[in-house]
């Protein structure tokens, strides 16, 4: 492992015991940050939306067909609370789960938030490689995006790190993650309350 490498594991102990939750819209790379994130800092790697499709045996997609937005949106919000209920690790959302209050409470209080930040091109492009989302099925997917931003961006800013997810390497924001935990002050994560089912 290189010396880059090495530096990033020393930042592991300055978590304080808290997992890192990657929040930001579709496109914005959560995932594949998550993946390189999780595997520089030698934690567990989980994606949220993953997670909700193996609860549910179907596909995120399905969820929305057969159920609609709001059952996955109960989905989401009971397997975050899951999720920062276990050890540590580098937890990637879907791009809405940060908008539930619930959600946000428990991952402030257990969890460092980090929003990676792109702009429309960015996120245009990298979605339009996949068509599997279903809230980009719209007449104007771009509309929609654009939509979702105006929405979302005030929220997604209450996030501990900010960090500008450009259409460039993906370890470069890996690394610019790691240059912001350098300097954040992490408290402990809060103990558990009893969550609602
Ligand atoms: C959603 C984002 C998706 C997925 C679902 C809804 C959203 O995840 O959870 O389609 O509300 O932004 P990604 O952000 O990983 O695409």
């Amino acid at each position: 492992m290189g010396p880059r490498n090495a530096r990033l594991e020393t930042l592991r102990p300055r978590l304080n015991g808290r997992s890192i939750v990657l929040i930001g819209l579709m496109g914005a790379g959560k995932t594949t940050v998550g993946r390189r994130l999780a595997k520089a800092l030698d934690m567990p790697f989980k994606d949220a939306d993953e997670e909700i499709e193996r609860a549910a045996n179907c596909t995120v997609s399905e969820i929305f067909e057969q159920f609609g937005e709001d059952y996955f949106r109960g989905g989401e919000r009971r397997v975050l609370a899951r999720l920062m209920s276990e050890a540590p690790s580098v937890i990637a959302t879907g791009g809405g789960a940060y908008m539930n209050a619930e959600t946000r409470g428990v991952i402030a209080a257990r969890g460092v938030s980090v929003w990676l930040k792109a702009d429309l091109p960015v996120l245009m492009k990298r979605v339009s490689r996949r068509g599997h989302r279903p809230l980009l099925k719209t007449a104007n997917p771009e509309e929609t995006m654009i939509r979702l931003m105006n929405e979302r961006y005030p929220v997604y800013a209450q996030a501990d790190i900010t960090v500008d997810s450009r259409d460039g390497p993906h370890d470069s924001v890996v690394r610019e993650i790691a240059r912001a935990l350098e300097t954040l002050e992490v408290p402990p994560p809060a103990p558990l309350k009893d969550q609602t089912p």
